[in-house]
């Protein structure tokens, strides 16, 4: 028993010390080729020559009368911008988004043309006339979207849609 528990004692230093020693190449390793590799790698031209290349200024300043060489920046004009798509109309826009409720009352809504559905809501002014009509509205007779469901309008066009229905109402 007490050979087994020398052997044994005796294996795990040997497997320690293989241990230590192993981890000690490993850090020699990793340290010499940390001082030579690197060092060897950071001096071959290709590699410098690269560095070069990429920390290179994006400009050059060429002064009068100097020639200009053929790796300049090639400047490009600026892409046209894309053509925006014209406003709608004021009868554009309620013919498209707004008709659907507004010709007939669907949901409550004031029908266009019915003056008398619209003196109220006129009386409380264009401006919350057209934030309703831009936020959205809940109000005692339906629920009224926000641009009608068409977020794709801008301000302006919900706003002279209202102009207009507001027009043919009055
Ligand atoms: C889905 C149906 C629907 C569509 C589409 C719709 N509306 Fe309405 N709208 C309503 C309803 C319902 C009301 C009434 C809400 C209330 O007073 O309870 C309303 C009310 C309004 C009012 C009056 C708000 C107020 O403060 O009294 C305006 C202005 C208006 N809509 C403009 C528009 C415009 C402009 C469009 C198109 C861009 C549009 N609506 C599209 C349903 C609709």
């Amino acid at each position: 028993m007490s050979r087994d528990q020398k052997f044994f004692d005796m294996y795990s230093l040997v497997i320690g010390v293989l241990a230590a020693i192993a981890l000690a190449i490993l850090v020699l390793a990793m340290k010499m080729s940390d001082l030579t590799q690197g060092v060897y790698t950071r001096d071959a031209a290709e590699y410098q020559a690269a560095v070069a290349q990429r920390i290179a200024p994006v400009g050059e300043v060429y002064l009068p009368g100097e020639e200009q060489e053929s790796s300049a920046p090639v400047v490009r004009a600026a892409a046209e911008p894309e053509p925006v798509a014209a406003a709608l109309s004021g009868p554009q826009v309620y013919n498209t988004a707004c008709i659907a409720c507004h010709s007939t009352g669907v949901g409550g809504a004031p029908v266009v043309g019915d003056a008398a559905q619209w003196t109220d809501r006129i009386a409380q002014g264009m401006d919350l006339l057209k934030q309703h009509a831009i936020e959205g509205f809940t109000g005692s007779a339906g629920f009224m979207p926000a641009k009608g469901g068409r977020i794709d309008l801008s301000d302006e066009e919900v706003a002279i849609a209202v102009d207009y229905m507001v027009g043919e109402s009055s």
